[in-house]
């Protein structure tokens, strides 16, 4: 028998069967051939939440959660963060290299020439109100470009697939910088294209009546190491929304789309506006003991805590710490980042959060930060979302190019009821409804 093999009893039938171990994982259709009888459909994975459930082969991003690990293409994130421009990064993540000089030139310059959108995109913005949230605003105009560019649709073409990412990647900060200056009645500014791409964004928020806006080079380089930090993380929720909308050849506008809008909850991107709700709730550290005392209860949570994959630390969240330090020299130090480190420090000590394994995740530091240099809490998940759409896009891609991938369409165990006789409506009782 080889070694790299599973054998499973089958105590309904006493049947023994052996399955292949491949890198320490086992094709969850093998279960199929084991049956409790002729009418047996097979045995089924039964995985709410994926929650051990490899859904690809990935050449993208590594994430070692017993040992809080990063790495883009083999490259710790933290290098990346330290020393390379975010469109490096991206490049990296697209292209799996990071790029010489002449390269890095020219995808910078294939980036900036994209960045303007249609006309009949600003006039759709135009339409929200003008305090639609900036993430449902991104949803929705990112998915009106499949409109736009309607030859984004050919997604068997790895050269449009291509064209389409730069596309997106150029775009997403546009409409992002779109959607703040209409929340705040501003009118919109132009990409300028000797900028790099955080400089640019800036420019885009920002810019007044100056004739040339400068970006702060240290607040411009905290943003490019955030923006990396927030480039990939294999397949989380988004990402795997991204590919599961991906999986259908739908167009990436609308697979960004949907990726933006798994991204927005709570649970995922949003956690980092929620981090600052609840911070202005705390109020001060004495009251950290009583909101800890809620969580426990369960009556409140910790948003920016925990984490699916890492089991000690994100160190993501420890690099943030860092920037923060540097952006608060020039900002001034956000005062509740001492409240922050304040609770971090009464979470880890308490032997009950232990045992959860919470700690601080991307999300937690991040907040506080964009707080500092002057970003306001509804935009905080669309500084989430700009960068991550390379991650999106190089996972979309590679998907694309994956043989073994095919439409997403998981299974279920249905528990529900069978044979029900039909009965009139004028014979029918009530219904008990779903309970709240
Ligand atoms: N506050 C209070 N309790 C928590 C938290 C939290 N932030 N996170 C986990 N727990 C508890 C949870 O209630 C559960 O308790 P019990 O075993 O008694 O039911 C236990 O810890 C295990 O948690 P889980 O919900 O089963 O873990 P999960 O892997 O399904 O969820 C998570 C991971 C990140 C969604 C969760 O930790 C969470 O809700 N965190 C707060 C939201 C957040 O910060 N999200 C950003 C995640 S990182 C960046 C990103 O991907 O967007």
């Amino acid at each position: 028998m080889p070694s790299n093999t599973l054998t499973i009893t089958d105590n309904r039938t006493k049947e023994k069967y052996t399955i292949a171990i491949e890198d320490g994982a086992i094709r969850a259709t093998d279960f199929r051939q084991i049956k409790n009888g002729q009418d047996d459909a097979g045995l089924m994975v039964y995985d709410p939440g994926l929650v051990n459930t490899a859904s690809c082969r990935s050449r993208i991003t590594y994430v070692d959660g017993e040992n809080a690990k990063l790495e883009y293409r083999g490259y710790s994130v933290e290098d990346l963060a330290e020393h390379c421009g975010f469109l490096e990064a991206a490049y990296l993540l697209i292209y799996g290299d990071l790029p010489d000089e002449g390269q890095l030139k020219e995808w910078q310059r294939e980036i900036s020439h994209r960045t303007m959108l249609h006309q009949s995109t600003i006039e759709f913005t135009e339409g929200f109100r003008h305090d639609a949230h900036p993430m449902s605003m991104l949803v929705s105009t990112l998915s009106t470009l499949s409109t736009v560019y309607p030859e984004a649709r050919n997604v068997q073409d790895p050269a449009n697939r291509l064209h389409q990412m730069k596309r997106i990647i150029a775009k997403v900060a546009t409409i992002a910088a779109i959607s703040y200056r209409h929340s705040v009645g501003f009118p919109y500014v132009y990409p300028d294209n000797d900028l790099s791409y955080t400089e640019n964004f800036m420019n885009m928020l920002w810019k007044m009546v100056e004739p040339k806006f400068a970006a702060n080079p240290v607040l411009a380089r905290a943003l490019d190491a955030l923006f990396i930090l927030h480039a990939d993380h294999e397949q989380n929720c988004s990402t795997n929304a991204m590919r599961s909308v991906g999986s259908s050849q739908s167009d990436p506008y609308l697979a960004t789309s949907a990726a933006v809008a798994a991204l927005s909850g709570p649970l995922h991107g949003g956690a980092n506006e929620q981090v600052i709700k609840m911070l202005k709730a705390i109020g001060t550290a004495d009251s950290v003991p009583a909101y800890l005392d809620k969580v426990k209860e369960g009556k409140a949570r910790l948003p920016g805590f925990g984490h699916r994959v890492y089991r000690h630390c994100d160190p993501r969240a420890e690099i943030m710490k860092r920037i923060a330090e540097r952006v608060f020299q020039v900002t001034g130090r956000n005062p509740k980042f001492d409240l922050a480190l304040e609770l971090e420090k009464k979470v880890q000590a308490d032997g009950y959060f232990a045992e959860k394994r919470l700690f601080p995740n991307v999300d937690y530091y991040s907040g506080l930060i964009y707080e500092a240099m002057g970003f306001k809490p509804e935009i905080f998940t669309v500084l989430f979302a700009i960068p991550r759409s390379v991650g999106w896009l190089a996972q979309w891609d590679e998907m694309h190019r994956d043989a073994e991938q095919k439409i997403m369409r998981p299974r279920q165990i249905y528990v529900g009821e069978h044979n029900r006789e039909f009965v009139p409506i004028e014979k029918r009782k009530a219904g008990q409804g779903l309970k709240a």
